[in-house]
């Protein structure tokens, strides 16, 4: 594959994902208090985003306002309004000053989500006006490489619901699903490889262009001890951070990286 493919550097994004932690609003703010303290305002390249529960949004948002961090949703509706009780739009996130939202995440589509709803979901947040992770990731790597296939075809899915106007907001977060919460992270060099293979996809579909536009992430067990290789190895943007996130400490130092070595 070729190397030209990765193009200029991105500002580096490193979004934490909290899942459908911590239990209350009020722990919800102490974690928010603790990256206050922890996350540096010195040395500021990287974006960095925290994904909280819905709930949460409004008052973690004033919580970090002042800071360079903004707040993420973990997910919106596949329509923009109407009788879809339980739903929220990507409209009205927009409305309360949510920047970026994910979508499609594993756990999400372990839940049936096709990539026709994510597809769905990808336009109405883009429209909207929201920075958009998409997830995709196989969920095992067999030795005949039908995993190339999986990831394919859940980029070729999605790409049909982003504009071209809209390329720069549209981020794709590579997290295999073997890696997700288990302590098993791809290497760096598999990082890198899925990192080319989505670019020509990208180039493909779209055109080269097109592929330094969008930032690639990367997901599944990131954690302090292999978030420099997996940076530097990796060549990723950035990453999506799930447990490591709700360490203060630890998701201080995984930014560190990303501020660190996004500008070499
Ligand atoms: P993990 O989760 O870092 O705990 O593996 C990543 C994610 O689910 O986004």
């Amino acid at each position: 594959m070729k190397t030209a493919l990765i193009g200029k550097k991105h500002t580096p994004l490193v979004i934490g994902n909290w899942k459908q932690n911590p239990p209350t609003l009020i722990k919800a703010l102490q974690l928010s208090d603790s990256l206050k303290k922890t996350i540096s305002k010195k040395n500021v390249l990287s974006h960095v985003c925290i994904a909280v529960p819905s709930v949460y949004l409004t008052e973690v948002h004033k919580r970090i306002r002042t800071t360079r961090m903004t707040v993420c949703a973990q997910d919106c509706s596949h329509e923009d309004g109407g009788a879809h009780t339980g739903e929220v739009s990507a409209t009205m996130l927009k409305s309360v000053d949510v920047t970026h939202v994910i979508i499609g995440h594993s756990e999400r589509r372990a839940q049936g989500e096709s990539d026709e709803r994510v597809a769905a979901k990808v336009g109405h947040a883009l429209k909207a006006g929201l920075t958009t992770i998409v997830c995709i990731g196989e969920k095992k790597r067999d030795s005949a490489g039908d995993y190339f296939g999986v990831v394919e075809s859940q980029v070729r899915a999605v790409l049909k619901a982003v504009p071209p106007s809209a390329l720069g907001r549209f981020v794709i977060a590579y997290e295999p699903v073997w890696a997700i919460g288990t302590g098993k992270h791809a290497t760096s060099e598999d990082v890198q490889e899925m990192k080319l293979f989505i670019q020509k996809i990208l180039a493909d579909v779209l055109n080269r262009q097109a592929v330094r536009k969008v930032r690639i992430l990367y997901g599944g067990s990131v954690n302090k001890d292999n978030a420099e290789n997996l940076f530097v190895e990796g060549r990723v943007d950035g990453f999506l951070v799930g447990g490591a996130s709700l360490k203060a400490e630890e998701f201080a130092y995984i930014v560190n990286v990303a501020d660190t070595y996004g500008k070499k």
